[in-house]
């Protein structure tokens, strides 16, 4: 029987299917009636088969994920339209019409499991590809560039959006007091507050995978490179008003929409494609390029196109298929390296470390986890959870009994460093000339008076310490920022002290 959404439900009409047993695979008697001394006396702790459900549904919940908690996940494949071999060795593209399976999860950011799908935030685009060579995720953003350069500020980045620790309720001094410590987020910020920063599902959003990753071909030749996925369906977004509105009717909604659509057969794809920066390209770039703060303008590096990612099977099951999933940064393939992105760097270790906790240490076992068409084959034993303990194989390196072994060509480019150990300050001489251009040049009027209402509508719940040095921030990008700012925020004020004087005393408190 088909599902609502696509998927193959289980026939129920199988006697062997349809026989209710307890995990253990015995056989249950009634499932209505629990054991007990007489008709109305109390229950047998012999009730094995009660014992076992309660005690398994008190375990139902996994911790959620730290940040992005929130998503949708949908399966599908990657298919290469043009060839970039003379680029990157990696098998996922190897040739043209290579088509290779991928998992794509989409999130929100900061909000809880049960938070809604429409808040003004970055929103997750996250693709394992299951490729003959293992997986690699690209677990990425739908803004290009990213709010902090340094990977040491990212829990307070995640805290500062998060709720009060006191109040437990969101707070806007918590957040704009960061981002007025921190002007680099403003790039972030300013795109995030523009239209773009809501957008209306995930199907109709970019994805970027932000940092400058390695790419390196057959010949041992490395390049610098950016991934951008774009979507086919055109960008759609929400008004604040409308994403109100939504929250409340329906706060699965993007969830819904990508549901629905693959169930009906409207496969959404994105095209994806990648920059190039060479290494001597690298070395004469006026600012840091592996700063994730900044975008690589498409002018000096134009976008080669490589493929397209279509989604055309939803999960049959939400918590194995989407909940268990473990996507991380650190999962790349020979042919693709990490670059000296300080935050890529961070990202490296914090997924896995997370995932440990998150889903146990042999969270690579599960399922959706597991590299497709490839033998996993190494001297990991034992832990929670284990399913495929590797039977007889050699548990110990090196051996002489057939274990598995490394091979040469699988390994690393070399590359050279070297430098005085230091905590350096990442600062650029101009900080904010990228969002200068892009408020200046992108954005027209409308956008940038949107643009300002935005802010203002989110800064306006905030001390006016935290506002008056939010608005300086935005006038050292553009005194026309500032001002702008600031005037949508008198106009809030002026609104707000006529509400205020209105209202009973006690609704007037505002800080905690
Ligand atoms: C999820 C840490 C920066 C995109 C997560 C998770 C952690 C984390 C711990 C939860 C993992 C899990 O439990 O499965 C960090 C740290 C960062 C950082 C320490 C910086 C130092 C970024 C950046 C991006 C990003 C720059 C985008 C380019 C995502 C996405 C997810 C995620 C999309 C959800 C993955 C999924 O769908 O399972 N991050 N993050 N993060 N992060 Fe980050």
């Amino acid at each position: 029987m088909a599902g609502r959404y696509g998927h193959q439900q289980t026939k129920i009409h199988e006697p062997e299917l349809s026989l209710l047993t307890t995990a253990s695979g015995v056989p249950i008697g009634d499932k209505r009636n629990s054991l007990t001394v007489g008709p109305r006396g109390p229950l047998l702790i012999q009730d094995a088969a009660f014992m076992e459900e309660m005690a398994h549904f008190n375990r139902e919940r996994i911790p959620e994920r730290v940040v992005h908690a929130r998503g949708a996940g949908a399966f599908g494949y990657f298919e290469v339209t043009n060839d970039i071999t003379q680029y990157c060795k990696a098998k996922v593209f190897s040739h043209v019409g290579k088509k290779t399976p991928i998992a794509v999860r989409f999130s929100t950011t900061t909000g809880e499991l049960g938070s809604n799908d429409t808040v003004r935030e970055p929103h997750g685009f996250a693709i394992k590809f299951y490729t003959e060579e293992g997986n690699w995720d690209l677990v990425g953003n739908h803004t290009p560039a990213f709010f902090i350069k340094d990977p040491i500020l990212f829990p307070s980045l995640a805290h500062a959006q998060k709720k009060n620790p006191q109040t437990h309720l969101k707070d806007p001094n918590m957040f704009w007091d960061f981002v007025s410590l921190c002007p680099e987020t403003l790039h972030e910020i300013t795109h995030l507050f523009t239209d773009r920063g809501l957008p209306d599902g995930y199907r109709h959003m970019h994805g970027f995978g932000n940092h400058a990753f390695k790419l390196v071909n057959a010949d041992g030749k490395p390049v610098y490179c950016k991934f951008h996925y774009k979507t086919n369906q055109g960008i759609k977004n929400l008004s604040s008003e409308q994403a109100k509105v939504i929250a409340g009717s329906d706060p699965d909604h993007a969830l819904r929409d990508l549901l629905e659509a693959i169930a009906k057969g409207d496969y959404p794809s994105w095209t994806f494609s990648i920059q190039i920066m060479t290494f001597e390209q690298a070395e004469k770039m006026p600012f840091n390029p592996f700063d994730v703060t900044k975008v690589w303008y498409q002018k000096e590096f134009p976008l080669i196109p490589v493929g397209k990612l279509v989604l055309n099977r939803n999960p049959t099951n939400y918590f194995a298929d989407v909940e268990q999933i473990a996507l991380e940064p650190k999962n790349l393939v020979p042919g693709i390296e990490p670059s000296p992105d300080r935050v890529l760097q961070g990202r490296l270790f914090a997924y896995s470390d997370a995932l440990r906790y998150r889903l146990g240490v042999n969270y690579t076992q599960i399922p959706v986890n597991r590299p497709q068409g490839v033998k996993v084959a190494n001297y990991e034993r034992d832990g929670h959870m284990v399913i495929d303990n590797q039977g007889n194989a050699p548990s110990y390196y090196p051996n002489s009994f057939g274990g598995p072994k490394d091979k040469a060509e699988y390994k690393e480019m070399v590359f050279h460093v070297s430098g005085d150990v230091d905590r350096y300050h990442n600062a650029e001489t101009d900080d904010n000339f990228q969002v200068r251009k892009f408020y200046q040049k992108v954005l027209n009027d409308k956008q940038k008076q949107e643009l300002c209402q935005n802010i203002a509508s989110s800064l306006t719940g905030a001390l006016q310490f935290i506002q008056d040095k939010s608005v300086k921030n935005f006038a050292a990008i553009d005194p026309d920022y500032g001002a702008r700012v600031q005037k949508e925020l008198d106009k809030l004020r002026a609104a707000s002290q006529k509400k205020e004087e209105s209202k009973p005393i006690f609704y007037q408190q505002k800080h905690y």
